[in-house]
């Protein structure tokens, strides 16, 4: 099958009925995933109410379309559910600056994750760490046992690790003893799994070591489960603003040293990074709670919060870099049931979980890249403004047409606020259709 392009030119400045027609003969939608798109034929209330308890029904959020990415030489049209303007746009602009430059280089790791099991009053710690690892194998039978079907595809249980941690109140107390299963999910996201393995396994880890399990779950720092992306640019593709490019790589790599020696703007660069992972986690149906963990347990595993993403000038190209634990799933959980995260996989069309959290982290730096360019040079209320002037605008009853024309009227006018949208279409006596 020919990979559809990610450049669409004009594409924003369609109606959504002629994006979604646009769309859907790009990628050769049915009727009905045109629809579920659209969320016409999107999760049910029925559905809902299988899902969750006290289902009373749906909240929905804007699904958008992020374009121009490509990722490991093929361009990839990038759901995105978010509420937030200008998500969309950043990583849009950021997808063709970089696929100029040869787009983004990613890759991820297999899905291994860990399952904790916390074993106490074991008694003597040597001996119980040293009766644990000796039935190392027995334990990794078991819990392979667990779930053939996921040996048969080729996942299972592939290590144990046993870790003695310094009691929290301090000498008098007992050193924590935490056993790490670690499984290969293969294409699932696992934490089902998971959870099951580390309850099977815990009958068996106090008999071995006379202690008693509390815990038995799932870590979400799933760091065994990483997913890197790069892009390097050529300093003249970077001018903009009026601005050279040297001065605009200046800007993003001088945020990149903010970020790195400071925790306050670090949280700030990664809120930015996770901007993008969520919004096209959300539209994917993945775990973002389990993600958004991940990425910040991952952000401090030095000790100090750090930033997810660093930027340097290197031989006349600005690099920048991503590595992140992307627990993800293409099967079981919503991703079954939601109607509309199925098209927004289709339209991703990537064939393993590997090649999903790859495209998640090119969208990770994308998005990075866009905050810290206008963050470096003329900051971010310039383009903010633009966008948030079409929903103040839309707020004040402006539609169709009108919508952009008001909010440009009132970005030229500098004042973009719901008053002087209602000012602006009473006096050009406009509610649009
Ligand atoms: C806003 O949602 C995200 C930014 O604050 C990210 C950043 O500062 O890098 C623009």
């Amino acid at each position: 099958m020919t990979v559809p392009t990610s450049r669409i030119p004009g594409f924003h400045k369609l109606g959504l009925e002629q994006r979604l027609d646009a769309i859907a003969s790009l990628f050769n939608l049915s009727r009905e995933e045109r629809q579920a798109l659209r969320g016409d034929a999107s999760l049910d209330v029925g559905t809902a109410s299988s899902l969750i308890e006290n289902a009373v029904g749906m909240y929905r959020l804007p699904l958008g379309l992020a374009l121009n990415l490509t990722v490991n030489g093929r361009d990839r049209v990038i759901p995105m559910a978010v509420e937030e303007p200008s998500v969309i746009a950043a990583v849009s602009a950021a997808g063709k600056i970089v696929r100029g430059a040869g787009g983004f280089r990613a890759e991820a790791d297999p899905s291994l994750m860990i399952a904790q099991v916390q074993v106490t009053r074991y008694g003597d710690l040597e001996q119980a760490v040293g009766r644990i690892r000796a039935v190392k194998e027995e334990l990794l039978a078991l819990a392979n046992g667990v779930h053939p079907q996921l040996v048969r595809r080729g996942g299972g249980a592939r290590d144990i690790e046993v870790r003695v941690l310094p009691p929290p109140e301090g000498p008098s107390g007992e050193p924590l003893l935490i056993v790490h299963v670690l499984i290969d999910t293969c294409e699932a996201m696992g934490a089902n799994l998971v959870n099951t393995v580390a309850e099977e396994l815990a009958p068996s880890i106090e008999w071995h070591t006379g202690g008693k399990v509390y815990l038995r779950i799932l870590s979400n720092l799933a760091d065994r489960r990483l997913a890197r992306a790069e892009c390097r640019i050529p300093l003249p593709l970077l001018a903009d603003f009026d601005l050279p490019g040297e001065e605009i790589a200046e800007g993003i790599v001088q945020a990149s040293r903010f970020a790195e020696a400071d925790p306050y703007r670090a949280a700030t660069h990664n809120k930015g990074v996770m901007n993008g992972i969520d919004a096209v986690a959300i539209a994917t149906g993945q775990d973002w709670r389990a993600i958004e963990a991940g990425a910040h347990a991952y952000a401090a595993r030095e000790g100090r919060y750090r930033p997810l993403s660093v930027w340097r000038v290197e031989g006349g190209e600005l690099w920048g870099r991503i590595e992140l634990p992307l627990a993800l799933g293409m099967v079981g959980g919503p991703i079954q049931v939601h109607p509309g995260a199925r098209v927004a996989l289709k339209l991703l069309q990537v064939g393993t979980v590997r090649e999903l959290a790859s495209v998640f982290a090119a969208v990770g730096l994308a998005q990075n890249f866009a905050a810290l360019r206008a963050l470096g040079s003329v900051g971010i209320q310039r383009g903010h403004m633009a966008l948030h002037a079409r929903s103040v605008a839309a707020s004040a009853g402006a539609r169709g047409e009108w919508v952009e024309r008001i909010a440009r009227m009132m970005v030229s006018a500098g004042q973009v606020r719901l008053e002087k949208a209602r000012e602006l279409i009473a006096a050009h006596a406009v509610a649009g259709p």
